[in-house]
């Protein structure tokens, strides 16, 4: 929590007209900070009326500029035309809740999704998960559980009392309201507030830090992003309490991990929209997921003259763990092109699918240019030409609503550090069905239900695929994160970052000799582009000196920079704790180089 100023450091400032003096700010402002959920901090109303306005609602209007680019246009086009795409006002937004406490914790003043099924049993969803851990408030807490599943009235509910329970990651009030449909279930309106980009700001320690001197600006998130409160929280609570390994035990400890990290999987799933936890296999990230696939499912299915298709767009994990297969068994891998606005062309993707053609493999937001790819559409194509599916939705994720049954991928994989989880915690979904035809991948514990020297029987999926102890803190850490986006709300991000990027988009074209590279229509989170006159890496380091963090150089996709005439860019990713504020000041940075 945050210390309260002392006054003697305040001494010698002078509050603006109509608020109170310094040192009275300074005490309210210590109190406000440590107040906990639910209480309220006498005398701080009064200074409401002093607050700047919140970020959510920025940036309004619309953006200049305008034109629609058309797709698909001859793939060997030239490099695309700088025009701004064009992109609708923002929608109307809601006031955020007027107690945005959630950061303490995982309480929240924020509903869970209308959608979520009530009738789901406590592992499935776990937003509780009643325990006899036996620690103090384990009591209060399974009785107050009791209470709230036999009352399902659609009022939402006040957040729990300090003391209420020391799980501070169950959340009575928030099941509550997932349990009821969502706090504003049945009135029409949107089911989540807006957020307080203040409220989540404070979300994320880090975003208080400073780099050279100034507040740290980190547009980096396509790289990592950053973690909140609540995931650091969680894998602090882990390792003070439930720390072992899992499955194997029948000690108490072995039944939190194992029950913690049972219940991350079940928050993966319904994340995803998948039918069953026993679809979700955790792996290490991205780069591991799509090597166990093409290690596992292709060994198994890919032979020699068949064919693999990726697009242009992919990163180099959804490149080369294909071209290691296809090389050893005589197989061959192709492309599908992109326009001169980097998007897929589905026609030239239609005219590569065959009878040969056993995996198609697609990302869903690229990494280096940020198009979003009509997935949804490779798929079903990829499914009737007979093939296998993978979409790649590292960059996605955290950006947009993915349902994995409405998209029918066979495999979808993600990492948990690109959707403010920790590193080396990822996710391989599988449809059940394909799962269970698989072959594992690596040998040793967990993954088998009986060994002798002459053979060995496998455990089903998701274990057959988890050979040796698993990342198990970071998985919880990795349903954490889930609960956190889900109680921010998905669509409320997916719609913020929209207009974040189009501001970002206008304003970056404002920078003399700046290009931007992609400009598909559809785009999510990624703005690419280069400076004449200076190497990406300069420019990378003269926003370093401001305390800017964007990321320069190829990006682990070189071919799609070669397509687009560049060995590197500069990267600027951005996510929902973005402000239009640090867009400006990174303009003007630019703005500033641009000039000499
Ligand atoms: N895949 C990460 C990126 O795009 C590392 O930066």
């Amino acid at each position: 929590m945050t210390t309260p100023i002392p006054t003697s450091e305040v001494a010698g400032l002078t509050a603006p007209p109509g608020l109170p003096d310094v040192a009275t700010l300074a005490r309210l402002a210590g109190e406000f900070f440590n107040a906990l959920p639910g209480t309220s901090v006498p005398g701080t109303t009064a200074l409401a009326a002093f607050a700047p306005p919140v970020a959510a609602s920025e940036p309004q209007g619309t953006i200049p500029g305008g034109a629609v680019l058309s797709v698909p246009e001859a793939y060997a086009a030239a490099l695309p035309s700088m025009s701004t795409p064009s992109i609708p006002a923002s929608a109307g937004q809601t006031p955020g809740p007027s107690s945005p406490y959630y950061f303490l914790g995982e309480s929240s003043a924020y509903s869970l999704p209308p959608d979520a099924d009530p009738t789901l049993p406590n592992g499935s969803h776990d937003f509780i998960t009643a325990q006899a851990h036996g620690l103090p408030g384990s009591g209060q807490l399974t009785a107050l559980l009791d209470q709230l599943a036999r009352d399902r009235a659609p009022e939402p509910k006040a957040p729990a009392a300090p003391g209420d329970s020391h799980f501070y990651f169950i959340d009575p009030a928030t099941s509550s309201d997932h349990r009821s449909g969502g706090g504003l279930a049945g009135t029409g309106r949107d089911p989540h507030p807006a957020f307080d980009m203040n409220a989540v700001r404070r979300d994320f320690p880090i975003l208080s830090e400073r780099v050279n001197g100034r507040p740290l600006i980190w547009f980096d998130n396509a790289a990592t992003t950053q973690k909140p409160r609540a995931v650091i929280d969680r894998l602090s609570y882990f390792y003070e309490h439930e720390n072992s390994n899992i499955h194997r035990a029948a000690h108490e400890l072995a039944a939190r991990a194992t029950d913690a990290y049972e219940a991350a999987r079940s928050k993966v799933a319904r994340f995803l929209g998948a039918s069953s936890p026993e679809e979700i296999i955790f792996v290490r990230g991205a780069t591991e997921a799509i090597n166990l696939v093409a290690q596992s499912w292709g060994r198994k299915n890919i032979g020699a003259g068949d064919e693999i298709i990726v697009s242009h767009l992919e990163h180099h994990a959804n490149i080369v763990p294909w071209q290691q297969i296809a090389t050893e068994k005589g197989a061959k891998l192709r492309v599908i092109p992109v326009d001169s606005t980097g998007q897929v062309l589905l026609g030239e993707y239609a005219r590569l699918l065959n009878e040969r053609t056993k995996m198609v493999a697609v990302t869903q937001v690229s990494n280096a240019l940020g198009t979003v790819v009509p997935v949804q559409e490779i798929v079903a194509m990829a499914h009737r030409a007979g093939a296998c599916a993978l979409v790649d939705g590292a960059q996605s994720v955290s950006h947009m609503r993915v349902n994995v049954q409405a998209l029918d991928a066979d495999f979808f994989v993600f990492s948990g550090h690109k959707i403010f989880g920790p590193t080396g915690i990822g996710v391989v979904y599988g449809k059940r069905a394909v799962l269970a035809d698989t072959p594992p991948w690596q040998g040793g514990g967990n993954m088998i239900a009986d060994v002798t020297f002459e053979r060995t029987l496998f455990q089903p999926p998701p274990s057959r695929f988890e050979a040796g102890t698993g990342n198990i803190a970071d998985a919880v850490g990795l349903g954490a994160a889930l609960d956190y986006v889900e109680r921010i709300g998905i669509e409320n991000i997916a719609r913020y970052e929209h207009d974040l990027l189009a501001y970002a988009t206008h304003g970056l074209q404002t920078v003399p000799g700046l290009h931007l590279i992609g400009c598909a229509r559809d785009r999510a989170s990624v703005l690419s582009f280069v400076l004449d006159g200076h190497e990406p890496t300069a420019v990378g380091k003269a926003l370093n000196q401001e305390g800017i963090a964007v990321r320069s150089g190829h990006h682990c996709a070189q071919p799609i920079l070669r397509r687009f005439g560049q060995e590197a860019t500069v990267r600027a990713s951005l996510a929902f704790y973005n402000t239009c504020a640090e867009i400006d000041t990174m303009v003007r940075v630019l703005q500033r180089l641009a000039a000499g």
